[in-house]
């Protein structure tokens, strides 16, 4: 079976994190958010993936190569990016033929591709959208269904009280190879507005309802909810990385991952919710808590870091205290006893400091 991961998107909403990698390898405990999704596709049966690549190409490619996870790795690489839509009909000739499966690469989900695709069979539509329970579908693509599971509305983000249903578009698909006729040839085209429309209109669009793990990765908020996710399947509560240090005197909550060469200081209070990357140090007396710090970044003694993310190198100083939502970008230095909170986004290689306390990106 063949699945084509739409895996070339920019990623906009998770700047400056997304400046210098692609969001698909964005760390979640010990592997990138790339390998979750693989993973779950070479235990579905899948055999093939096409990776469908534009923003940071490169990148993608060298770190999977060919074969990962007993999966063959064929990349359809874009001169322009062709949305959501576009990479599927660019990649026409490798798919023909059978019906196969879409994913979009920013989505963690453990459902069983094996049943969605028996049900698209069993149904006949030209597509199968994997739909998804959410409390507040308002950022996404919601549903309604008739009693034959045919998606009759599909409502792009809809306001809030206007919702057809709480079930949303769960960003995995399968086709008939018929799809391709609904696809514009050669232009960037949004399967989710251009497409799915015109097959509800068709009745041929039919909905998979399931209830197992899923989020994708559009927000911040999302990101730090990925990682709760995943590190709450370790079974061991705290994994640790080759040669990675703790002092005796700190203390780590379950679930954590602490990279391999990472420190960790005395009166250290690491966790829950956390990942720390590769050779990532922290002095003594921090306070790490709901957050991700890729790998190399430093945070000096007596700091702390809350539902935050700081980017590959990152330094934080002394008693400096990074929160809400913020996010660190690469290789910045954020000076002794400065507070950044409630969202703020510091660029790349930035100096900082002052404290910033309110929404706001400093470039
Ligand atoms: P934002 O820019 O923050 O919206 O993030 P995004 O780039 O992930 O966009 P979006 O959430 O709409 O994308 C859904 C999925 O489609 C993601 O897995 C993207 O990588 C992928 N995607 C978006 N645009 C393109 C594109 O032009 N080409 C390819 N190959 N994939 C894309």
């Amino acid at each position: 079976m063949k699945a084509l991961v739409l895996a070339g998107g920019f990623g906009t909403r998770l700047r400056p994190l997304s400046c210098t990698r692609p969001k698909m390898l964005f760390p979640i405990g010990d592997q990138p958010l790339m390998d979750w999704t693989l993973k779950n596709l070479s235990q579905g049966g899948v055999d093939t993936v096409i990776m469908a690549v534009n923003y940071m190409a490169e990148a993608l490619v060298r770190y999977l190569g060919p074969t990962k996870f007993d999966l063959g790795i064929i990349y359809s690489r874009e001169q322009r990016p062709l949305g959501t839509g576009g990479p599927i009909k660019k990649a026409r000739e490798l798919l023909d033929g059978e019906p196969f499966l879409v994913l979009n690469g920013d989505v963690i989900s453990d459902i069983d591709v094996r049943r969605l695709i028996e049900y698209h069979k069993a149904k006949g539509g030209i597509a199968t959208v994997a739909l998804t329970p959410v409390s507040d579908p308002s950022r996404y693509g919601a549903v309604e269904l008739d009693w034959e599971g045919r998606i009759t509305r599909f409502v792009e983000k809809p306001e809030k009280g206007l919702e057809p249903s709480n079930l949303i578009n769960a960003g995995i698909y399968v086709f008939d190879p018929k799809i391709f006729d609904y696809i514009p040839d050669g232009r960037a085209a949004s399967i989710e507005r251009e497409v799915f429309p015109v097959l509800a209109n068709e009745r041929k669009l039919y909905g998979f309802e399931f209830h197992g793990l899923w989020t994708d990765m559009g927000i911040p908020d999302d990101y730090l909810k990925a990682n709760q996710i995943i590190l709450s399947k370790y079974e061991e509560g705290v994994r640790m990385g080759e040669g990675a240090k703790v002092d005796p005197a700190a203390k780590i909550l379950a679930p954590c991952y602490i990279g391999p060469g990472a420190e960790v200081g005395a009166d250290s209070l690491i966790g829950p919710n956390t990942t720390i990357c590769d050779h990532v140090l922290v002095g003594k007396g921090c306070r790490i808590e709901n957050s991700i710090l890729f790998p190399g970044a430093t945070v000096g003694d007596y700091s702390s870091v809350k539902n935050a993310i700081l980017g590959e190198n990152a330094i934080l100083e002394r008693w400096v205290k990074v929160e809400s939502g913020s996010l660190i970008g690469d290789y910045s230095m954020i000076r002794d006893g400065v507070t950044i909170t409630d969202g703020v986004s510091i660029c790349p290689s930035k100096e900082v400091s002052e404290s910033i306390l309110e929404r706001r990106q400093v470039m």
